[in-house]
């Protein structure tokens, strides 16, 4: 039994998806008249909102677990746990038998949140990993205050079945979220402060609504005024449908910038995968996307170590990169996860051997990353600034690449400045304030 939380800390630890279901159940919790609260260990709700699609993800979990009941513990607290996110929709009653936590909510129910907490707290169980065929979204309430870049999915789930990842279990099948609603959602976040909204979705290219496809969206958004950009991610390369790519000319608010994985550069170890694309239809993608927006940023994803990769077919995603030219991109080393079919495949691969091949990946994608900020060096460009640096004076925005622009200035939160691009580093690059129009 647990009194009735009056505090509350949310902690998400997955996907920009996760981020935003994260910043949904606080803003459920708030409207229940809880306080958030930034320290862990002082909440009376914890809410970890998890995720599961590397192993070390979901270790992460159990451990947060033991740490917050002991330094809440020295401070005399005895937090309520709730875990949500994708560990509470693979594990679910296993995590109340190995941890002893209050709630388990799956990505899919968590605007049943409060009745949970209530039941928790009448030392009742409290377990709901469904997935109703009604969405969560209708549920929540409605959003009030956002940071300037904010968050907006439109699409859940996954029916590609790749075969090492636990998204189209965690997150069952694709659904698309209605286009009115979404519109609405947008007009809401900009009327809460937000200059810029990423639409997301585990395959956002996915996303129909009634013969609609994503670019019809992107133009409704680019219609509302007091937004400034639009962006959205993951984009799978097989929903990469041409009026996306044709967006990306002539909608104005569009950022030159897209997120399209890869995994690997080889077409055995892609058809092992089930990825169903081919290293040769990736790159025809790539140039017709460059020819529709030629400065356009590029990134990715990849898997080094996939059961059965040898040092050719690492050789062939290394040559792809090289093709590419990234403006940056994110690499793991294979994760065998409970439940894919690649978990029991042939060939593991030695971790050793996953090591030695990530450093090399990563040097190259370091390496293009760093050519590609160098490269931007002269360029001026409006930046949305999103925070204050460490420095005083210093404020830090994104350019429309994507990439961490540092300047001085007396700016607020918030504003979109215009910036000469005076210098790069390996992650970020450094801007000056410029008063003239920008072109970009
Ligand atoms: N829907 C997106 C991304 C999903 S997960 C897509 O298809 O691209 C984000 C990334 O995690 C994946 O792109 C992949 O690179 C990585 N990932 C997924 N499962 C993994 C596993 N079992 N081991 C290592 N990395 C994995
Ligand atoms: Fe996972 Fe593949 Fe679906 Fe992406 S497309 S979420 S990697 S199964
Ligand atoms: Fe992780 Fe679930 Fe996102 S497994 S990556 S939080 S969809």
């Amino acid at each position: 039994m647990n009194a009735p939380p009056k505090t509350f800390h949310v902690k998400s630890f997955g996907c920009q998806m996760n981020v935003y279901d994260g910043d949904r159940m606080g803003e459920l919790m708030a409207a229940q008249g809880l306080t958030a609260t930034d320290d862990q260990f002082a909440a009376d709700l914890v809410i970890l909102n998890t995720c599961h699609i590397r192993e070390r993800a979901t270790d992460k979990v159990y451990s947060d677990i033991g740490r917050i009941r002991k330094e809440s513990g020295k401070l005399g607290g005895n937090p309520m746990i709730a875990v949500a996110g994708c560990v509470a929709q693979a594990e679910g009653q296993e995590i109340v038998r190995r941890a002893k936590v209050d709630v388990v909510v799956g990505p899919q129910a968590y605007h049943n949140l409060p009745d949970l907490v209530a039941r928790a707290s009448r030392g009742e169980a409290a377990l709901d990993t469904d997935m109703p065929v009604d969405m969560k979204f209708g549920y929540l309430p409605a959003r009030r205050r956002v940071p300037p870049s904010a968050f907006l999915t439109v699409q859940e789930g996954c029916d590609k079945f790749c075969t090492y990842c636990v998204v189209p279990y965690t997150r069952g099948a694709e659904v698309s979220r209605p286009f009115a609603a979404i519109v609405d959602e947008a007009k809401a976040l900009v009327d809460a402060g937000a200059k810029e909204i990423t639409l997301l979705g585990q395959n956002v290219n996915a996303w129909d609504d009634d013969g609609k496809g994503l670019h019809d969206l992107i133009a409704a958004l680019d219609r509302i005024t007091g937004l400034a950009r639009i962006r959205y991610t993951t984009s799978h390369p097989n929903d990469m449908a041409d009026g996306l790519i044709a967006a990306h000319r002539y909608v104005g608010k569009l950022m030159p910038f897209l997120h399209l994985p890869v995994q690997s550069g080889s077409d055995r170890i892609l058809k092992a995968m089930n990825r169903s694309h081919s290293r040769d239809g990736y790159l025809r993608l790539l140039d017709r996307v460059r020819e529709a927006r030629p400065d356009i940023a590029l990134s990715g994803d990849f898997i080094v170590g996939f059961p059965g990769e040898t040092e050719a077919d690492f050789a062939e995603t290394l040559s792809l990169v090289d093709a590419v030219g990234y403006a940056q991109a994110y690499s793991f080393k294979y994760s065998p996860r409970p439940g894919t079919p690649a978990a029991t495949m042939a060939d593991q691969i030695a971790p050793d051997v996953m090591d030695e091949r990530l450093q090399r990946l990563q040097a190259a994608l370091n390496r293009d990353q760093a050519a590609f900020n160098a490269a931007s060096v002269g360029r001026r460009c409006a930046v949305l600034l999103e925070r204050k640096g460490k420095l005083e004076g210093q404020l830090i925005g994104k350019s429309p690449w994507l990439q961490s622009v540092h300047l001085l200035g007396d700016a607020a939160i918030g504003d979109l400045v215009e910036v000469g691009i005076v210098e790069a580093g390996a992650n970020s690059v450094m801007g000056e304030r410029r008063n003239a129009p920008s072109l970009t």
